[in-house]
């Protein structure tokens, strides 16, 4: 009964310290402040065990455990307790949206096409290579998404999203020049690139060559992420706007088709702190936001579609459990997926690529919208 105690206790420590980091991810604090704590919560994470272990071990036989220990054992419990019920009752969550469909996944084997030119170097070919890593197998994900305000002339509107690109030297300038391939043999109306773009400044002269070669009948519209904060931001939307993409963080856009106007909005919030100026008059708002968590903001401005990245769908998700890792306020509800709450549906992708190489159960995607009236 004993080791049962001990046993839960450790499971509850681990879950308990990453619901902490997951939180702490989802603020939008100093990137050193952050990397700080995270180092502290992995030091508590692994080295409170072996202080416990010890302890238990070392002390004479028939002697209590410390009451402190005693006392963070429960507390561990609890936190297990919480997240049980927690994650079982996402299950039923009435945000999830059940009425988009996935109409077709179309897996893109990379790794075949490009081989070793998929990755930087042998090292991480291998790495992405280990069986059950689909870091070089993304799909295309082609949804039927219904809007209850879309006007009949936009109807049938294609929109292209990829987010979490991570241009960081890891995976290839090919990697990412196949994916935009992709999108343009999609013919999609509209363009949307929601964040964390690229990682490093060598990365930026891939700008041009890749997403500058988008090709939509709308235009392609992009906001930047927490990782694009790392970098030159200021020169990252340069890059960009001269390969002929619209910077909307915190901004409007407006497009028309057929006479009827979409309005395109940017929130990059926390990270680069402006508010899109809505007016509540707009007739069709799509948003652009790099994090999930701005999903409650977006209800309460009547925005029609929010399509937003960041958590990867957790990047490694364990069978029956699911992800564990997910920088987010909301921990893992948001993960990826489809949410709709009153008129207001987001799009949460799993990114177009990834800095960490490794992903389990959880492939690459970029996500191909079609929206419909419903
Ligand atoms: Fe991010």
């Amino acid at each position: 009964m004993q080791s049962v105690f001990w046993f839960l206790a450790f499971i509850g420590h681990g879950a308990l310290w990453v619901e902490l980091v997951n939180r702490l991810h989802g603020l939008g604090w100093n990137r050193k402040l952050i990397d700080f704590f995270t180092q502290l919560c992995g030091a508590a994470c692994c080295g409170l065990p072996l202080v416990a272990a010890a302890i238990l071990l070392l002390r004479s036989p028939g002697e209590a455990a410390p009451s402190w220990l005693v006392a963070y054992a429960w507390l561990s419990i609890a936190a297990l307790a919480v997240v049980a019920v927690t994650r079982v009752g996402l299950h039923w969550d009435p945000s999830r949206d059940r009425r988009t469909k996935i109409t077709r996944v179309v897996p893109v084997e990379l790794h075949a096409k490009l081989g070793r030119g998929a990755t930087r170097d042998r090292t991480l070919d291998r790495i992405a290579t280990l069986p059950g890593n689909t870091l070089l197998r993304p799909q295309l994900e082609h949804l039927t998404v219904p809007l209850e305000r879309l006007p009949k002339p936009l109807e049938g509107l294609r929109v292209a999203h990829l987010t979490d690109l991570h241009m960081s030297g890891r995976l290839t300038e090919a990697y990412f020049a196949e994916l935009v391939d992709e999108v343009n043999a999609w013919r999609p109306d509209l363009v949307c690139v929601t964040g964390d773009i690229v990682e490093h400044t060598p990365q930026l002269e891939w700008v041009d060559t890749t997403l500058g070669r988008l090709e939509s009948t709308l235009g392609s519209y992009f906001v930047l992420g927490n990782h694009d904060a790392k970098i030159d931001a200021a020169e990252l939307r340069r890059r960009l706007a001269e390969a002929g993409l619209v910077d909307v963080g915190g901004l409007l856009a407006a497009v028309e088709r057929q006479g009827e106007t979409i309005t395109l909005c940017g929130d990059e919030r926390p990270w680069f702190v402006a508010e899109p100026p809505l007016t509540g008059a707009e007739s069709l708002v799509l948003c652009l936001a790099h994090t999930p968590d701005r999903f409650g903001w977006a209800v309460r401005q009547s925005v029609d579609l929010v399509l937003a990245g960041h958590n990867h769908g957790g990047q490694v998700c364990f069978p029956a459990i699911g992800p564990l890792l997910c920088p987010s306020r909301h921990g893992v509800r948001y993960a990826a997926g489809t949410f709709r709450r009153g008129r207001t549906v987001m799009h949460v992708g799993r990114g177009s690529g990834s800095l960490f190489p490794l992903r389990y159960n959880c492939p690459p995607e970029v996500a191909l919208l079609t929206l419909t009236k419903g």
